[in-house]
């Protein structure tokens, strides 16, 4: 039988890139994501495993009915991987209540919600793979991403907490914490700001940013059975930027 997963924000960087990894190996790939447009692109580009449902996550009274009708076409939901995000760098003293909540609203809230649904029915089918995704940023200080940063220590909290939870469930919890990878979200925040990227690279060994396929990789391996015995880590995926001097 073939697995099912959904991906959210699969349309681009990496979430598309683990989506490609996921159809290679003839896993079903359902994407969810707010752009119609990006998501029928990426569908096309992907091939008969791949389909998608509009969603947006900041919506979260529209996240169990999103669920259900996931549910109602497979039958089921073998893995979760929590990607969509959102990024503001800003000055800590400028950011505003509403922008700080609405970083938290997508990166963490939602997060929360879109598990406990999916939770309910994989522990009806007694097993299941979550995978979430955090930063750097929750590692060390990072200036100006004061919300990003809360919501990102966040999931790594959450994981540890949901993998206690749900693996006597049958269901493992895991996240992978991506070092610079090279994406629109790492352009908008390293390209104007190149004292920042040279920074980042001088504290990554392997010099140089990571591609979202090196992310893909470690994704598979930790929502494939050759993990059935890993719950509650959180994997750098980073070039060493995280113990980089
Ligand atoms: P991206 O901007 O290409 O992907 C983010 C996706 O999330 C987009 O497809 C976007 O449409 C979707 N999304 C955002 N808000 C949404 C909402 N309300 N509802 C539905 N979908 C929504 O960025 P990238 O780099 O691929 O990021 C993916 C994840 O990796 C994010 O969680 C990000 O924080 C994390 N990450 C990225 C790093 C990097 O260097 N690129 C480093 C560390 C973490």
């Amino acid at each position: 039988m073939k697995k099912v997963a959904v991906i959210t924000g699969g349309a681009s960087g990496i979430g598309y890139a683990i989506a490609e990894k996921f159809v290679k190996n003839n896993i079903q790939t359902m994407l969810v994501g707010r752009n119609k447009a990006k998501l029928r692109e990426a569908t096309c580009e992907l091939g008969k495993l791949a389909d998608w449902i509009l969603c947006d996550l900041t919506q979260l009274d529209e996240i169990p009915g999103t669920v259900q009708k996931i549910i109602d076409k497979f039958g089921r939901i073998d893995i979760l991987v929590n990607n969509a995000g959102v990024h503001l760098k800003k000055a800590m003293t400028e950011v505003t209540d509403k922008e700080y909540q609405d970083v938290i609203l997508t990166n963490q809230t939602s997060v929360f919600c879109l598990t406990r649904s999916v939770a309910g029915f994989m522990q009806e089918q007694e097993g299941g793979c979550i995978l979430n995704i955090s930063s750097m940023a929750s590692i060390y200080g990072l200036p100006y991403v004061i919300a990003y940063t809360a919501s990102k220590s966040a999931i790594e909290g959450m994981t540890r907490a949901m993998a206690v939870e749900l693996s006597p469930l049958g269901i493992r919890v895991n996240c992978i914490a991506p070092g610079f990878i090279r994406t629109n979200m790492s352009s908008v925040a390293l390209d104007k700001d190149p004292e920042r990227k040279k920074k980042v690279l001088s504290r990554t060994p392997l010099g140089r940013l990571g591609n979202p396929e090196e992310v893909a990789h470690a994704a598979y391996f930790l929502v494939s059975d050759e993990a059935s015995f890993i719950t509650g880590v959180v994997l750098p995926v980073d070039g060493g930027n995280s113990i980089g001097f």
